[in-house]
């Protein structure tokens, strides 16, 4: 199975990625990433300053991390004369580096990360103002493609996008943590880690699948890095179906361990068979004619069982409009049945067709 990418005259193994965060901050780790099986590589956001970061900043449930980190604690002297050189002496796959924020920073970091970065990421979490002032001081300094990272917290994220690709940039990344949000620790009466914090990981699926797919559908030829909730190999495909070309992931390996890259990858030539794709580039190709087409208006549908059915009386419990109920088998009142498809979604032997497929 042929899981490359080839966007921008750069040629990536699968379209797998690190997104920008603490498994991406120093040496040690970028070697990590280096020498695995993702498609590329990603610099953890480098500014000027390293950040001081208040301590506790990270906590993680099932499928939500929160964090209040900033940008690499790491000062850029060290990316740029340290870990950069030595991972570019032996460089096994495109590197993309995040630098943020201010025009000040651009026109100091751009000049000297530019020898080892093969394409820029830019950060605009804390950016408020002066969009495209900025994207042009990046692109004064240097002729590699440029992906403006989106916050989900833009509301004219149309307008973002255009923006930024009018002042110069290449491509878009979406997207960044969702928040602020609160989250609160009972046992010390207190807020957890911070006032402000950010979320990411499975939870925030939707909302990254749909600023990618929308952008994908206004901007139909512009290179699209989808990050955002990613944990497995049906969310990857998932992604590049939605719009994008290559895709990142960090949450869901700080909630299950980073192993997680390797296992997702490995899972990809599966999960196209199981989808009837034969490769990456071709659900690029196809993307165009099947997800983008006006959605056909829904049929009032009933729910039907296969053999699959154990009886296990979840969908009886969960039908909102009471329509459902355990005999013999699962009988479907017709009357009651409101088509809303939500048994199909949640049983969990696959035992339910008819509504939504
Ligand atoms: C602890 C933590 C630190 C992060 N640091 C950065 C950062 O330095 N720069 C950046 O652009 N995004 C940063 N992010 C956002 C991620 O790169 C990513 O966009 C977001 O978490 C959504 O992807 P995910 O659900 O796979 O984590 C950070 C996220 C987390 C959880």
């Amino acid at each position: 199975m042929d899981l490359s990418v080839k966007i921008l005259g750069l040629y990536f193994e699968n379209p797998l990625g690190p997104a920008a965060g603490p498994i991406v901050e120093g040496l040690e780790n970028m070697l990590f990433f280096n020498n695995n099986t993702c498609g590329f590589n990603v610099a953890k956001t480098i500014s000027v300053e390293g950040a001081i970061v208040p301590k506790p900043c990270i906590a993680g449930t099932s499928n939500t991390i929160y964090n209040c980190e900033l940008w690499s604690e790491l000062h850029s002297d060290v990316w740029i004369n340290e870990i950069l050189p030595t991972i570019h002496k032996d460089k096994k796959k495109p590197l993309i580096i995040s630098a943020g924020y201010k025009e000040e920073d651009f026109r100091y970091l751009i000049p000297k990360l530019d020898p080892f970065a093969d394409m820029f990421e830019i950060s605009t979490h804390y950016v408020k103002e002066n969009l495209a002032g900025i994207v042009k001081s990046i692109r004064e300094n240097t002729d590699k493609p440029i992906f403006m990272k989106l916050s989900p917290h833009v509301d004219d994220y149309l307008g973002f996008v255009k923006t930024v690709l009018d002042a110069g940039a290449t491509g878009i990344v979406a997207i960044n943590s969702l928040g602020p949000g609160t989250a609160i620790d009972l046992d010390n009466r207190s807020v957890l880690l911070a006032e402000e914090i950010w979320m990411s990981g499975p939870a925030i699926k939707p909302i990254a699948l749909h600023r990618v797919y929308k952008i994908r559908k206004a901007f139909p030829d512009i290179p699209i890095i989808g990050v955002g909730g990613i944990g497995s190999a049906k969310d990857v495909l998932e992604f590049i179906l939605a719009g994008a070309d290559l895709v990142q992931m960090l949450s869901a390996a700080l909630i299950k361990g980073r192993k997680l890259y390797g296992k997702i990858i490995a899972d990809l030539p599966k999960a196209l068979e199981k989808f009837g794709f034969s490769s990456i580039e071709e659900i690029r190709k196809i993307r165009k004619e099947t997800i983008f087409k006006d959605i056909v208006k829904a049929v009032d549908n009933y729910p039907s069982f296969n053999e699959k059915c154990n009886m296990c009386g979840l969908c009886v419990r969960i039908c909102p409009a009471g329509a459902l109920s355990e005999a013999e088998t699962i009988i479907v009142d017709k009357e009651k049945c409101i088509h809303c498809g939500l048994c199909e979604s949640r049983c969990p032997q696959d035992a339910i067709y008819g509504v939504l497929k």
